[in-house]
């Protein structure tokens, strides 16, 4: 089963590169089943339903979000009716939308889906771990689900590696989204899940963070902010990483990372050629 799984997309550009790009790599790779963190798609903030929208018809199975997930409003309440949009699993008890669930890919696996965000160095939230250990309890890989993908938005990377660690052999691909910057340690772990400690971004890396220059380089030398934050313009790069799932065991049997256009040095997924 071949599965794709695409970094923070980041206002316009990062939006221009899936709607043109996604369409041609599901049908060139047949890819199953894609996942995408969506949360910096509207103007580097949040998303709207519109946006949402774009990205599923552009070959989206699940868009998922993070620490930014609520900064368009509207987010509260078409995620009540967009089963396809989740958001982090350990928000308070009582918010809108779903942390993780259960979809249907291409080759007709079922695939179980979460988004979680970390708690070093970002807002204080229900344990993660538990909150992923309780979601594979109710649903485990191989009985109940065929693939399990755990999108972790979070800021450290030990956070990140530890759990991947602590569910490796439980999940098909645990991937770290949120630092914009892929990471070169894609792998299988021990256990045979496939992991990333992050998947990058779909945006201009002609920036900071996906965000244009200048304001970003005022508030560090000065610490006086001048303006917004707004998405660099310049062409975004698609970032991410494909794993080839096992169909009889839900583990990673390969994996790689994509980055196509923009300026980071491409990389295609050779192992689906
Ligand atoms: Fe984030």
């Amino acid at each position: 089963m071949r599965l794709l799984f695409l970094g923070d997309i980041v206002g316009r550009t990062g939006r221009a590169a899936v709607t043109a790009r996604l369409p041609g790599l599901v049908e060139r790779y047949r890819l199953d089943f894609v996942v995408i963190n969506g949360e910096n798609s509207a103007g580097g903030f949040g998303i709207t339903e519109e946006i949402c929208q774009d990205v599923l018809d552009a070959g989206a199975d699940v868009v998922t979000l993070g620490n930014h997930s609520w900064d368009q409003r509207e987010a509260l309440v078409f995620i009540e009716r967009q089963p396809r949009l989740l958001r982090p699993l350990n928000y308070p008890p009582g918010t809108p939308g779903r942390g993780a669930n259960l979809y249907v890919a291409r080759n007709g696996a079922r695939v179980l889906v979460m988004n979680v965000m970390g708690r070093v160095f970002m807002d204080a939230l229900d344990d993660p771990f538990a909150a992923i250990a309780r979601e594979l309890d109710a649903c485990p890989l191989g009985e109940q689900c065929d693939a399990v993908v755990i999108d972790f938005h979070a800021e450290a990377t030990s956070e990140k590696q530890a759990v991947g660690h602590f569910f490796d052999g439980r999940a098909s691909l645990v991937v770290g989204t949120h630092t914009h910057v892929p990471t070169a340690d894609w792998m299988i772990l021990p256990g045979g899940t496939a992991y990333m400690s992050d998947a990058g971004m779909c945006g201009d890396y002609d920036s900071v963070l996906g965000m244009d220059k200048e304001e970003p380089l005022q508030r560090f030398t000065t610490k006086i902010p001048r303006g917004r934050f707004e998405p660099a313009g310049g062409e975004a790069t698609l970032s991410g990483i494909c794993v080839d799932i096992d169909e009889m065991t839900g583990l990673a049997a390969a994996v790689a990372p994509i980055r196509i256009g923009g300026r980071l040095a491409p990389a295609l997924p050779a192992i689906w050629d």
